[in-house]
């Protein structure tokens, strides 16, 4: 098979396998005050640690979770909640339009039920967004803001220190969603100066299942879930052990490629593009085209006319897993929130290929898309009429 759905899940690490092994061996619930129990708490504060140390966090800060969309929810509702509470004033939840539905739907639903203000900011045909959107957008009535690190349709890097020095200046707490910026960027929570961020551990390696909200000390974060107090009384739940350890394995590995393995991304990813422009004509290259805007391993493509459904049914079939980075209902794929919020029509958004390289991606893989793609395209242009 020819795996390029990196973006969607990438393969489970060695090292992340062995340490969840290891960890599920040991049979104590870590909140047990019995040795068991202790031995199975050491190994959570152990990945709780190498979690922290990777993505620039105190130990404290990190609230594990049973993945970014949970971790994505307690920023947004939590956050949102908990900023009521301390001035009911401040009712504007701030996100970017080309948001990951793990937070634009929590946001959404905030202000269906009147909890909340919804403020979507544009992005421009890049994906990127507006300049100067932002500062319009934040005042005294924003409760929190949210602009994810990097987008995980079109890969389009948004400028997070812009946006922390925007909201610092009304006093708004800024939350990023750095599931896709993780494997490739420097991700560092201090440094970025953000108060809260997301990640997943199935984005790098890890097993599905598994993340982290890293929410700065002092944030007022209500709970979504309530019972056994773990966590200080944030995310209770019997702490997995086993999927923390894994996380903090692959999470280090992957930190420390980091650098060498975007660079070979970008350089397969350069290969794929110029083939693909030159076999796919029709085929529009979407998001940034400036590698510095862009995550190293995303190819996004409009094809109008083509079904995104029917590309992904025909490549499928040719062995290539690929995907168009949209939510897929009952087998049609939706129109994308992202492609239209870049502006493109509704039909067009819904003709998407998402290409993502990873780890295990090779030149042989990009030749077998390049051979495979056009004929996909053509016939399902032909059977949508065009
Ligand atoms: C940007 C982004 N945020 C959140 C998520 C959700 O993470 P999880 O699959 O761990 O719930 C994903 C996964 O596709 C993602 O790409």
């Amino acid at each position: 098979m020819t795996y390029l759905d990196h973006a969607a899940t990438t393969p489970l690490r060695a090292s992340a396998r062995e340490a969840w092994l290891a960890a599920a061996e040991e049979v104590g619930n870590p909140s047990s005050l019995h040795a068991a129990g202790r031995r199975a708490r050491a190994i959570v504060e152990d990945a709780r640690e190498r979690i922290a140390a990777a993505l620039g966090a105190d130990a404290p800060e990190v609230i594990l979770t049973s993945g970014g969309t949970e971790a994505d929810n307690l920023a947004i509702k939590g956050l949102h909640w908990g900023r009521l509470a301390q001035e009911a004033s401040r009712r504007d939840v701030v996100v970017s339009a080309v948001e990951h539905h793990a937070v634009l739907d929590p946001a959404r639903w905030l202000a269906e039920r009147g909890d909340a203000d919804l403020v979507e900011l544009p992005v421009d045909p890049t994906g990127c967004l507006e300049q100067g959107a932002l500062a319009a957008a934040v005042g005294p009535a924003t409760s929190l803001v949210s602009v994810m690190w990097a987008n995980n349709e079109v890969g389009a890097v948004q400028p997070v220190a812009d946006v922390v020095a925007a909201a610092r200046a009304h006093g708004v707490p800024v939350h990023a969603d750095a599931v896709q910026a993780v494997p490739y960027l420097d991700v560092h929570l201090h440094r970025a100066g953000l108060d809260a961020m997301t990640v997943s551990a199935h984005k790098v390696g890890g097993p599905v299942g598994v993340g982290a909200l890293l929410a700065r000390r002092g944030l007022p974060l209500v709970p979504l879930a309530h019972g056994g107090g773990q966590q200080r009384s944030v995310r209770s739940g019997t702490l997995d052990a086993p999927g923390a350890a894994a996380f903090a394995a692959a999470l280090d590995e992957a930190v420390a490629e980091r650098s060498a393995e975007s660079a070979r991304l970008e350089r397969l990813r350069a290969r794929l593009a110029e083939a693909l422009r030159a076999h796919l004509p029709e085929a529009t290259l979407s998001g940034p085209a400036d590698p510095a805007h862009r995550l190293p391993g995303i190819v996004h493509l409009v094809v109008p006319g083509a079904r995104a459904e029917s590309v992904l049914f025909l490549l499928d079939a040719a062995g290539i897993a690929a995907s168009s980075g949209s939510a897929c209902t009952a087998g049609v794929v939706q129109s994308s929130h992202v492609a239209m919020a870049m502006g493109w029509p509704a039909d067009d958004a819904a003709c998407t290929v998402r290409l993502s390289l990873g780890r295990t991606s090779s030149e042989e893989d990009v030749a077998a898309v390049v051979a495979a793609l056009p004929d996909a395209v053509a016939r399902a242009r032909a059977a949508s009429g065009r």
